[in-house]
């Protein structure tokens, strides 16, 4: 394992990255084509040792028929916003069924902490499928147009990315203000992260997910679709990002595009969306990771997703409707 600050405050943490050249030339060398679906990877993709680029398509994240990987050929995905809460749990469980992963968020220390736990997914007493995995963990801010040219280089270095998880988002004043008082400024820097950062990072990625036909979650909240009081801003940020999801999916049909709703989820977020109020009876986080990964399995049409009704609804106390 290689965790290092010598490059400013970049952590990479390798268990293996001998196979790397290896997927990188397979990409290079072959078109899009069917890919193995997540089930097939546990299936049968299991391979403890580093083997050479497979004959045949290069493979994106999720589409049925192909021959199984090598381990040198597992998929590739950005998650944005992975030191905590749910985007933690995703790549968590990205980790555990072998995904490579490229994470960021603004604070280096909990992004230091969360790389470093998905590596021991990786290591051979840990439950990951592969015995192999590779953080590449990047401290910066979405809104940032460098960081996000950071991102997709390093996804290029595992071999290109199959799949963008917009999950980093911010609420806002906490307390959330209603409309007539909201400052505008506040309200741009409300869109900045959760509408034009997902968007610019989606552009760059854009050619390489064509290329292996791969998918773009966009993560969503309720307030996108409920006029609750108080939820005008975060809400109608996440409100442009579903209809930018939804133009996306019909401009890019080569590709899986999901506005994903993980419902309510006991977060920092979703503490400062109730400030002062107990949430402890909401779900962790983790318990959407299921569901999340049978999207990526099953593959559906691009559309709207709730986790929840993935899942089976989580249990929550009556009347609780909005989550962060
Ligand atoms: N929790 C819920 O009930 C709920 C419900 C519906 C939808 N959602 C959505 O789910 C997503 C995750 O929310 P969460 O509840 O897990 O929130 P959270 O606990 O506040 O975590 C947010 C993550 O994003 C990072 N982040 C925030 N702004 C960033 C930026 N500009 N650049 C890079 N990283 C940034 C944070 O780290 P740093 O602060 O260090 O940057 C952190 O890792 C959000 O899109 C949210 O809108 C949440």
């Amino acid at each position: 394992m290689v965790c290092s600050t010598s490059a400013g405050d970049r952590c990479e943490v390798t268990a293996t990255t001998a196979s790397l050249t290896a997927r990188s030339s397979a990409r290079q060398s072959t078109g899009p084509g069917p890919v193995p679906t997540l089930e097939q990877y546990r299936a049968g993709g299991r391979r403890s040792s580093v083997q050479g680029p497979r004959p045949g398509p290069v493979h994106g994240p999720m589409a049925a028929g192909a021959a199984l990987p090598s381990v040198g050929d597992m998929p590739v995905a950005i998650v944005t916003g992975a030191s905590r809460g749910l985007g933690r749990a995703l790549a968590g469980g990205l980790a555990r069924a072998g995904w490579r992963l490229v994470i960021d968020a603004r604070s280096a220390g909990p992004l230091r902490a969360a790389a470093e736990e998905l590596l021991r997914y990786a290591e051979p007493d840990g439950t990951t499928t592969t015995g192999q995995s590779v953080v590449l963990a990047l401290p910066g801010d979405v809104t940032d147009p460098a960081h996000r040219a950071e991102l997709v280089a390093a996804a290029d270095r595992l071999g290109g990315p199959d799949l963008l998880v917009n999950n980093a988002g911010i609420l806002g004043p906490s307390p959330q203000p209603p409309l007539i008082d909201y400052p505008l400024q506040t309200l741009r820097d409300v869109y900045e992260a959760n509408v034009f950062a997902p968007l610019a990072l989606t552009q760059l990625l854009l050619p390489r997910l064509r290329e292996v036909g791969g998918a773009v979650v966009n993560v969503t909240s309720d307030a996108a679709v409920e006029p609750y009081p108080g939820w005008g801003g975060y809400g109608s940020a996440k409100a442009a990002l579903e209809q930018a999801s939804r133009v996306l999916a019909a401009e890019e049909p080569a590709l899986r595009v999901w506005w994903v709703d993980p419902g309510d989820l006991r977060t920092q977020m979703h503490q400062e969306a109730f400030p002062g109020e107990d949430i402890s009876d909401r779900p962790a986080p983790e318990t959407v990771v299921p569901a999340f990964l049978s999207l990526l399995t099953e593959r559906p049409e691009s559309g709207r997703i709730r986790l929840p009704d993935l899942a089976g609804e989580p249990v929550t106390q009556a009347g609780q409707g909005v989550a962060a």
